[in-house]
């Protein structure tokens, strides 16, 4: 199965499903990783605050499939805030992948309370100069943090990793990335955990899957990637991870869309930039 990519700022490629990872711990996610790689994703995405980066690598080893072939995406917490302590972060982490870059390196959360962000981001500049982590993007950011990053440092984030669903739009965040280049991505596109189990029962979804002879799952990440966002859905069943990569060879219909769009509960619903979640 091929997945599309998307062209990042850097000039690389970001396959446009990923495999997430939270919560699985280091056992969940080697198994999950491992199976997930044999059945097509070249994606996978983890953080240090998820606790399981062991095990990705671990999973990734076990796949067999070279690590040149994969898209490997981390992300580091407070924790690594501040001048230069992004470097020691992102090695113990590289260490813990057992890889010597990662594709993708995120800030997890902005934290404006701290004033940290901006002398992160420039050690994450200095970690992308190095090649230690081949493209450079954020998470979790809105418009302020972002202006503030354009005004004060030189690198643009190549993603902007934030909480999207049919019922989380985030028009206007997305409107933002796309005119600045900044790719954007979906965590929790199904809805995460007991969510999703409400999202993917709503009558609207599982009407345009029974017609479509698709899953409410399928349904929800072609909706997302249909509007060029990069989706991410976490499941460690492999049946499901299967479902979640076969999005394209179907399409959603003008209506199909205006009827999804009466599913969401506001524009930018869903975030708090000082709360570290997961
Ligand atoms: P499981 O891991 O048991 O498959 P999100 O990616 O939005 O955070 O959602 C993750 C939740 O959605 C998990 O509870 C996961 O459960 C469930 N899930 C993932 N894929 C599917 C699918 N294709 N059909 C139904 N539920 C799914």
């Amino acid at each position: 199965m091929s997945i599309p990519a998307i062209p990042l700022n850097t000039g690389a490629a970001i396959p446009q499903v990923g495999l997430g990872t939270w919560p699985l711990d280091d056992a969940e996610a080697a198994n999950a990783v491992a199976a997930g790689i044999g059945l097509g994703y070249r994606h996978l995405d983890t953080a240090t605050r998820y606790g399981n980066e062991t095990g990705v690598g671990e999973g990734i080893r076990r796949s067999g499939v070279p690590r040149g072939e994969l898209f490997v995406t981390t992300k580091l917490d407070g924790e690594f805030q501040g001048d230069d302590r992004a470097i020691g972060g992102l090695r113990a982490a590289l260490d813990r992948l057992g890889t010597d870059y990662v594709d993708l390196l995120l800030i997890h959360w902005p934290l404006p309370a701290r004033d940290q962000y901006v002398s992160t981001w420039r050690t994450f500049e200095k970690l992308h100069a190095d090649g230690l982590a081949r493209a450079i993007g954020v998470s979790n950011f809105t418009p302020a943090h972002l202006d503030r990053l354009a005004a004060e440092t030189s690198v643009v984030p190549a993603v902007n990793q934030i909480q999207i669903s049919p019922a989380i739009v985030r028009l206007a965040q997305r409107a933002y990335d796309e005119a600045h280049g900044i790719v954007t991505q979906s965590w929790s596109p199904l809805g995460g955990g007991s969510g999703a189990r409400a999202l993917l029962a709503d009558p609207v979804l599982t009407g345009i899957a029974d017609r479509l002879d698709r899953t409410p799952a399928q349904v929800v990440l072609r909706w997302h990637v249909q509007q060029g966002l990069v989706v991410l859905p976490k499941s460690s069943d492999p049946a499901r991870m299967a479902q979640n990569l076969d999005l394209f060879s179907f399409e959603l219909a003008p209506d199909d869309l205006a009827a999804i769009a009466t599913l969401a509960e506001g524009p930018d619903a869903g975030v708090d930039s000082d709360r570290q979640g997961h």
